[in-house]
């Protein structure tokens, strides 16, 4: 299969790239950055710019599929104007690349897009899966309404469209958890809060994998894609510090100190989110990561 991957340059992109790779399959990848185009075996960049509305057309030639990682990094602050970078980078992207797709019609018969758990509000009761209604309100919740909206447009092309819906990615090489283990390797770990709020997560083996299986069977709508196993932020702090030979003997932070340090993304550390990837359970996917002490394990060495 030829798929065109943007956003192949970021930390879902790398492993999703290789993963495909290994598999066979052919991959054109959209770059913001000129100085990351490679052309080698099975492996072609091109040029975009989705905010002058510029893309190398060529990129498209032959491909079946398209999986939609790229946008603005949520982890720098909020200001008004990064808002409004966090907003574009992904609107303005899909709808680049939707009108060239729709110049090349019955060609492409899948896109799956990334998305986040933001669109679920926070809550100490509901239990959210893919048939979960209600939204957050927030700044990131309406993006990711507005984000998913972009990606079904693809629908009126009759193009199946994915949305997966994805927790905090666990890596060794980049995203958040890095973050997590800094203080708490410097002997300064502690939980936020509580401690007690929900935390959905997933290990960047099986995000890469999971994106896989929805493009294998041409799966569409919805997926939440995190673990069966979300833990709460206590939790997870002492299962860091476990893996790391830390101990934790600072009291939490509190949400005012954070809101002071982090702005309004402080919301991410507090926020308790029950979600459960029903649907990629039910279509028979199996996660190699399942508990957070499993993922650590094989993460922090
Ligand atoms: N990692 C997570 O924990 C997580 C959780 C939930 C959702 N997601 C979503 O999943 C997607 C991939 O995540 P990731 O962690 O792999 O992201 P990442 O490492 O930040 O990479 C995203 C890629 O998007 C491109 N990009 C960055 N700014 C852009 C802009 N202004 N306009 C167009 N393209 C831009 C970059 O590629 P080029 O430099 O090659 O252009 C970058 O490599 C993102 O949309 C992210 O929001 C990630």
């Amino acid at each position: 299969m030829k798929i065109l991957i943007t956003g192949a340059t970021g930390l879902i992109g790398k492993e999703l790239t290789n993963l495909l790779l290994k598999e066979n399959h052919i991959i054109h990848y959209l770059t913001t950055s000129k100085l990351k185009i490679q052309n080698r075996e099975n492996y072609f960049g091109f040029y975009w710019n989705p905010k002058e509305g510029k893309i190398d057309e060529n990129c498209l030639d032959g491909v079946d599929a398209i999986i939609h990682l790229a946008g603005a990094s949520i982890s720098n602050r909020w200001t008004n104007s990064y808002k409004q970078e966090l907003i574009e980078s992904r609107l303005l992207s899909t709808n680049l690349l939707f009108h060239l797709v729709k110049k090349n019609p019955k060609q492409v018969k899948h896109f799956i897009s990334a998305s986040g758990t933001a669109i679920y509000p926070d809550s100490n009761s509901a239990i959210y899966d893919e048939t979960a209604s209600e939204i957050d309100h927030s700044f990131l919740g309406n993006l990711v309404v507005k984000w998913e909206e972009s990606a079904d447009q693809f629908n009126l092309l009759n193009i199946k469209v994915a949305k997966m819906r994805t927790g905090v990615v666990f890596s060794e090489n980049g995203g958040a958890l890095p973050e997590m283990i800094k203080p708490i390797k410097m002997f300064a770990g502690s939980g936020f809060g509580t401690g007690k709020q929900l935390q959905t997560w997933i290990h960047i083996n099986d995000i890469a994998r999971l994106y896989y299986f929805t493009l294998q069977n041409e799966i569409e709508g919805v997926i939440n894609a995190v673990a069966p196993n979300p833990i709460s932020n206590q939790e997870l702090t002492r299962c860091i510090a476990k893996h790391l030979h830390r101990p934790l003997f600072l009291p939490n932070v509190s949400k005012m100190v954070m809101k002071l340090i982090l702005g309004e993304m402080h919301i991410l550390l507090f926020n308790n989110k029950n979600i459960i990837p029903r649907r990629a359970l039910e279509l028979g996917f199996q996660f190699e990561y399942p508990s957070a002490d499993l993922a650590l394990s094989n993460l922090i060495k």
